[in-house]
């Protein structure tokens, strides 16, 4: 029961029949997964991201072109680690100072990483924690950023055709990260915005009896915490509830931690980590965190990801499955240096803080000043924003037409509630720390033009608006080989960005 596509509609109906052929024909050649359409990627989350590709913003090349608010990059504080760089060059097998090591770096390849590597990585995540809870080295498991992270779980979790209970709104691509190629089904556990979206029990458990009532086997609840798309980080009665809620149902409770540094506001960060040291008689086996240093440090070029499992079995068998996906041994080595800086960790991540929320701030005055509201949040790189009033109808067609309008006219890349599978229509997430304060001002600029004219308060909504827009590109007519390059067989990634 992976989520529904908004944008999933019959996509043999609009597909040109040469187009329609070549699948066929690719079906009786190629395996189920190659050929088949659940890599989830037909979504507006991933549209969006290739309309900005064809028409990137640039402050003075190409003013006019989309500005990208729908990719969650942490860049403001790029500088800080470039001074750390310059600073230890011995970090570094590709320098002077540091190549002395390059043959022992280049040859290591033993799948448990290297020790300052995973000591570092201890460090970091007790660290961003507020050290109230203390990692093990040898827990920690590496894989390709959180994509990984999240398959490899998923594999030592469940057998396809399993399950998996999420709360929504949920990250897009946890279809494809969860379930394209373990064959795992995602059963949406629907929160909104009547009681802002918390996870409740009862909630829980109505997914979970509709699950078993369809002789559905749940073998657990995946959590986003700080949460994607919300921004918001849960409290610890919550985060108890829901380990007792997994512990009595025997499923394991996966917590997708990655945005765990993005806190930038009140209340602190809670870890299920820090939570399960509190609990009697909990059943750590149950129990399995997600981390990564895209979001947190910003490095999702680095694809350093980690499955930290309070489950002995796990670890093994994760340990041997980190061979398909291991970080470099040059990224693991520059890492270790960098980690166990302390005092540059210390550093970056109260600048890093503070930097989000100065931006947050800036971003949210500035919807504010034209009376666009949005979901209050204290984390993450992203505002969730509600646009109910601009609707012309409660629906979310109506969602999508303003979706194309806002790509179209006011030439912003935003992501639709609808992508993110959630339960109402009018949401929207706008992301604000992966561009300078220039481009946020232009943002801003642009949002105002479009919900009322500058200076005034006042929603115009739908009437400036052309009729019938529709995106040209729309996922379920886009073909990669026909609209991108005849030439090509390779289409476009959606997770590439264009620089
Ligand atoms: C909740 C969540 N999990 C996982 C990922 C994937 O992260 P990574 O770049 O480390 O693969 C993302 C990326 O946006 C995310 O938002």
């Amino acid at each position: 029961m992976c989520a529904p596509e908004a944008t999933n509609l019959s996509m043999h109906k609009q597909l040109p029949f040469c187009t329609l052929k070549k699948q066929s024909l690719n079906m009786e050649i190629l395996s189920k997964i190659a050929t088949n359409d659940k890599h989830g990627e037909n979504s507006p989350y991933f549209d969006g991201w290739k309309a900005y590709e064809r028409n990137p913003f640039h402050l003075t090349k190409n003013p006019q072109g989309v500005i990208q608010m729908g990719l969650a990059e942490n860049q403001l504080c790029f500088d800080l680690i470039e001074e750390w760089i310059r600073n230890n060059p011995k970090a570094s097998i590709c320098t002077p100072e540091g190549v002395h090591q390059f043959r022992d770096i280049a040859n290591f390849q033993d799948y448990h990483g290297l020790q300052d590597f995973r000591n570092g990585m201890a460090n970091f995540m007790s660290k961003v924690r507020g050290g109230r809870v203390r990692f093990d080295p040898d827990r920690i498991l590496m894989s390709g950023g959180a994509t990984g992270a999240n398959e490899l779980i998923m594999f030592c979790l469940a057998d396809p055709g399993d399950a998996f209970m999420v709360p929504t709104p949920y990250y897009p691509a946890f279809v494809r990260d969860l379930c394209w190629r373990t064959g795992v089904q995602l059963i949406p556990v629907h929160c909104d915005s009547s009681n802002n979206f918390k996870i409740t029990l009862p909630a829980l458990e109505e997914a979970y009896q509709k699950a078993k009532e369809e002789k559905i086997n749940v073998k657990g609840l995946i959590i986003t915490n700080p949460s994607n798309p919300l921004g918001t980080t849960l409290d610890k009665d919550t985060l108890k509830s829901l380990v007792s809620f997994t512990n009595q149902k025997n499923i394991h409770l996966v917590c997708d931690e990655i945005y765990a540094a993005t806190v930038f506001n009140t209340p602190s960060y809670v870890s299920v980590s820090e939570v399960i040291q509190e609990m009697e008689n909990c059943r750590k086996e149950l129990i399995h965190v997600i981390c990564s240093l895209s979001k947190d440090m910003g490095f999702p070029g680095f694809r350093v990801g980690i499955v930290y499992s309070f489950n002995d079995t796990v670890v093994n068998c994760g340990r041997k499955m980190s061979s398909f996906g291991l970080v470099s041994s040059q990224t693991q080595h520059m890492l270790a240096s960098m980690l166990l800086d302390e005092n540059f960790v210390t550093k970056f991540l109260e600048e890093s803080s503070r930097r989000l929320a100065e931006r947050h701030d800036k971003f949210v005055k500035g919807l504010e000043e034209v009376n666009i509201t949005r979901f209050p949040s204290n984390a993450g790189l992203f505002c969730w924003m509600n646009l109910k009033g601009l609707l012309e109808e409660q629906s979310f067609e109506s969602e999508l037409k303003l979706w194309r309008v806002i790509i179209h006219e006011v030439k912003i890349n935003v992501s639709p509630g609808s992508s993110f599978n959630c339960s109402e229509p009018g949401w929207f997430r706008v992301c604000f720390a992966n561009m300078d304060d220039e481009t946020v001002d232009v943002a801003l600029k642009r949002i105002r033009a479009f919900v009322g004219k500058e200076g005034t308060k006042k929603p115009l909504g739908f009437k400036r608006w052309r009729p019938n827009l529709r995106l040209s590109f729309s996922s379920s007519k886009f073909d990669h080989e026909t609209v991108l390059s005849p030439h090509s067989p390779i289409p476009t990634s959606p997770l590439v960005r264009a620089t």
